[in-house]
C-alpha cells in the first residue's frame, strides 16, 4: 500500500522532497521526472541548493515522463524546455543524459522511438526515484482513464479536461495539442520508488480515489497501489484534514 507523508504545507512538502532527489543525486540516481504545477517548488529548492550547497546532478540521469505530441523539441511549451527552465538549466547534468520522449518524431517513427524510449531507461539500470503529479481524472504521467497496467511508452490521446487545464499556455483549449508521448503505467510501475505529489483541497478526492478506490483503469493512478514502495506526498487540502 501507498504511504502517506502530510505536511502542513505544500512549501514544506516540496523541501522534503527536494532533500530525498538531493541524496539521490548524490549517489548518481537514475530520476524520472514530471511537469506541471506540482513539483515547481520541489524544482525550486533543488536549483536553491545547487547555487547555495552546491548539489550536483553531475552522475545523474534523468527520464522525463512524458511530452505533447506533435511539439517541437525547443518550443518553450514543451516538456522538454519546461524542465530545462525550471531544473536543469540551472544543474551541471551532462546534456547526454536528459532523456525525454520527442515530439517532434514523425507519425510512422512513433513506435519505433517509444521502443527505444523503455530501451534506454532499461540501459540506464531503470529509475531510481520517479516523481509524479496526478491529474483531476486520475491519469499519472499522461496515462488518461482507460490506460492499462501493462501500458508501454506510446501516443495517446489527451482527455478533453487534461487540454482544458493546458489552455492558458496555448491560448485556448483547442490549441492544445490532441495527443502526447507518455511512459506508460508499466513503465512508471519499474521505477525503484515513487513519489506522488499532490496539493490542495481540489485534488483531495482523486487522491482518496487512487488510494482507497478499486484498482483499474478507470483512475491509472490506483495502479500505484500494487507498486512496492510509493509514497503520496499530500498537504493539508489535498490530505482532506
Ligand atoms: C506532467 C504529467 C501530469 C501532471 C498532472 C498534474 O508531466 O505527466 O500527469 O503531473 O497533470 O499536474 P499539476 O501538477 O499541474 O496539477
Amino acid at each position: 500500500m501507498p504511504q502517506l507523508q502530510v505536511h502542513d504545507s505544500a512549501d514544506e512538502a516540496c523541501r522534503a522532497v527536494a532533500a530525498e532527489m538531493a541524496r539521490c543525486a548524490a549517489g548518481g540516481a537514475v530520476l524520472g521526472l514530471a511537469t506541471g504545477a506540482s513539483p515547481l517548488r520541489v524544482y525550486a529548492e533543488l536549483v536553491r541548493r545547487r547555487r547555495e550547497d552546491g548539489l550536483s546532478f553531475r552522475r545523474c540521469t534523468c527520464f522525463s515522463l512524458d511530452e505533447y505530441w506533435p511539439m517541437a523539441r525547443e518550443d518553450p511549451r514543451s516538456f522538454r524546455q519546461f524542465l530545462r527552465r525550471h531544473l536543469l538549466d540551472a544543474m551541471d547534468l551532462p546534456e547526454e543524459r536528459f532523456h525525454s520522449p520527442d515530439g517532434s518524431v514523425a507519425p510512422e517513427q512513433i513506435a519505433r522511438h517509444c521502443a527505444e524510449y523503455e530501451a534506454r531507461i532499461a540501459a540506464s539500470g531503470g529509475i531510481d526515484l520517479q516523481i509524479l503529479g496526478i491529474g483531476r481524472n486520475g491519469h499519472i504521467g499522461f496515462n488518461e482513464p482507460g490506460a492499462g497496467r501493462d501500458s508501454r511508452t506510446r501516443r495517446v490521446e489527451l482527455a478533453p479536461g487534461t487540454r482544458a487545464d493546458a489552455a492558458a499556455e496555448f491560448g485556448g483549449a483547442e490549441r492544445v495539442p490532441r495527443q502526447a508521448l507518455t511512459m506508460g503505467v508499466a513503465t512508471i510501475l519499474q521505477a525503484r520508488r515513487i513519489v506522488l505529489l499532490a496539493f490542495g483541497a481540489g485534488k483531495r478526492d482523486i487522491v482518496r480515489e487512487a488510494l482507497e478506490g478499486p484498482v483499474g483503469p478507470q483512475v491509472p493512478a490506483s495502479f500505484l497501489q500494487g507498486h512496492p514502495d510509493v509514497r503520496f506526498v499530500l498537504d493539508r487540502g489535498s490530505a482532506g484534514g
